[in-house]
């Protein structure tokens, strides 16, 4: 069966633990943990194949030579912000700038995400930016909350693996 490589990565705070944590578990995690780093594998059924995922959710604030490290290592990235921060959605482009020279000659393949979709009173980002965005970056967009699981978290990973895949 296919092993499909995937690193979350965001500023601080954005969600990524909680992303990963609904992803797998279908729950949610309140507490604030400023996770290291942590790997999950992950088995699941894509279009009828059986797919291993393995799936890096980094820490906000890692290392400059941790984080090229984690970069090449995958295959598909998600990249978070968190809709009532602004500060983490400007920090997609050089995010993915980085990536992008990571994985050359590569083509970059990844999905943006904006979390916490939950905190409509406190948004500072709007769904038509966040979508503008990912039209620049020629990728996938998912607005959802880790916390309620609103906007199917599950399928902004399981469509990444998907474009993996076609690649
Ligand atoms: P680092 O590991 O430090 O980089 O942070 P992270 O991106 O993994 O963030 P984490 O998942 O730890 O979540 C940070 C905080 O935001 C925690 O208190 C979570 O409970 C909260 N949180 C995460 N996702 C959501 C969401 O969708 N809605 C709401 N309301 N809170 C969320
Ligand atoms: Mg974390």
């Amino acid at each position: 069966s296919a092993e499909i490589k995937l690193a979350v990565f965001g500023r601080a705070g954005v969600g990524k633990s909680a992303l990963v944590v609904r992803f797998l578990t279908k729950r949610f995690i309140w507490e604030y943990d400023p996770t290291l780093e942590s790997t999950y594998r992950h088995q699941a059924v894509i279009d009828d194949e059986s797919v291993t995922m393995e799936i890096l959710d980094t820490a906000g604030q890692e290392e400059m030579l941790q984080r090229e490290g984690h970069m090449r290592w995958g295959d598909g990235f998600v990249i978070v912000y968190d809709i009532t921060d602004r500060g983490s959605f400007e920090e997609v482009l050089p995010l993915k700038s980085l990536l992008e020279e990571a994985k050359k000659p590569k083509q970059l393949t990844m999905m943006l995400v904006g979390n916490k979709a939950d905190l409509e009173h406190a948004r500072q980002v709007s769904t038509e930016e966040g979508e503008r965005l990912a039209a620049e970056l020629s990728c996938g967009f998912y607005e959802c909350s880790a916390c309620t699981g609103e906007g199917s978290v599950s399928e902004a990973f399981l469509e990444l693996c998907r474009e993996v895949r076609r690649r």
